[in-house]
């Protein structure tokens, strides 16, 4: 599954798969919460990509496992990464007024429901994996903390503290490596190995898509930085420019933006070093690595 054409059909594929599960498991609602719950369903189907749910069930598959099983961990992951991009995006962070081509959250509904969206989709993600009942309980534990650690402190809340505390200060490359894996790799690497962990994979096989995750999650954040820089924001659907705007610390302004394409194509070589006791089931897995760079959104 090289060739582009097969990738771009493939994502259309999931995409479709993973918004019609996500439909169901977040409803419109009437009750007095209804502003909230209208909130939470604008941001999720605003039109994002689906990455971390899609690389959820490709992992899922990569083990011998099937997607509905892993469908959701797919679908949490997808609510709690709409929840950051709704946080990330207030007046008190990155303070942007479009995403996923409209406008933000708080530009619609206001500061107050745009924050309690946010609550609601991390919590509602929590809710979901409770069907993961029907797992060993051993499994299905391992699971949930996967996910919760990658969203903590110690993942991608963490991340975002040092991204906000380095605003406007030089950026020196640790700083940003050690920025990027946790603010954006650790739920992406959580993505590859909840995946992994719902299709019944091996604790190597595990460890081993946990891997790749955290390559090409570094390697995402990376092209999120240059396509800041170099992208477009009717392409982006978000404001293009808006990190050097705002003094962020990213990778192009520690190493360049030719340092910056050497570090992520190294990632994905990384990535794909960790998938070479996989057979041809890893195949999207592999062609989702490369995507990642390559991609003009
Ligand atoms: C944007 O993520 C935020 C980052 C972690 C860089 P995506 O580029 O996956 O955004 P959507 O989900 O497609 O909108
Ligand atoms: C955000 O990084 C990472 C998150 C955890 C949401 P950015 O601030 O660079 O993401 P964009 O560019 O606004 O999507
Ligand atoms: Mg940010
Ligand atoms: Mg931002
Ligand atoms: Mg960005």
């Amino acid at each position: 599954m090289t060739p582009d054409l097969d990738l771009k059909q493939y994502l259309e594929r999931q995409r479709l798969i993973v918004e019609k599960s996500l439909e169901a498991a977040l409803p419109e609602n009437e009750g007095p919460e209804a502003r909230v719950v209208e909130a939470m369903r604008y941001s999720l189907f605003a039109g994002g990509k689906r990455l971390r749910p899609i690389l959820c069930l490709a992992a899922a598959e990569a083990v011998g496992g099937e997607i509905a099983a892993a469908m959701p961990a797919a679908c949490a992951l997808e609510m709690i990464h709409t929840y950051s991009l709704i946080h990330d995006d207030l007046p008190a962070m990155d303070d942007d007024d479009l995403r996923r081509g409209k406008p933000t959250s708080h530009v619609v509904f206001g500061e107050a429901i745009a924050i309690l969206a946010g609550d609601g989709l991390l919590t509602e993600a929590f809710v979901l994996l409770s069907d993961y009942h029907t797992l060993l309980p051993e499994r299905a534990l391992k699971l949930i903390g996967v996910i919760g650690r990658a969203a903590s402190y110690r993942g991608m809340v963490g991340g975002q503290v040092v991204d906000m505390l380095s605003q406007n200060k030089p950026a020196d490359l640790e700083t940003v490596q050690q920025m990027h894996s946790r603010k954006t790799a650790a739920l992406i690497s959580a993505a590859a190995e909840s995946g992994a962990l719902a299709g019944g994979g091996t604790d190597d096989q595990v460890e081993a898509l946990a891997r790749y995750g955290r390559a090409i999650g570094l390697a995402f954040q990376i092209a999120d930085d240059i396509l800041d820089i170099e992208g477009h924001t009717e392409v982006l659907g978000k404001t293009a420019g808006s990190d050097v705007a705002r003094g962020k610390v990213t990778y192009p302004a520690a190493v360049g933006l030719e340092g910056s394409r050497e570090a992520a194509r190294k990632q994905v070589d990384h990535a794909l070093a960790a998938l070479e006791r996989f057979d041809h089931k890893a195949d999207p897995l592999r062609a989702l690595a490369s995507y990642i760079i390559t991609r003009k959104k």
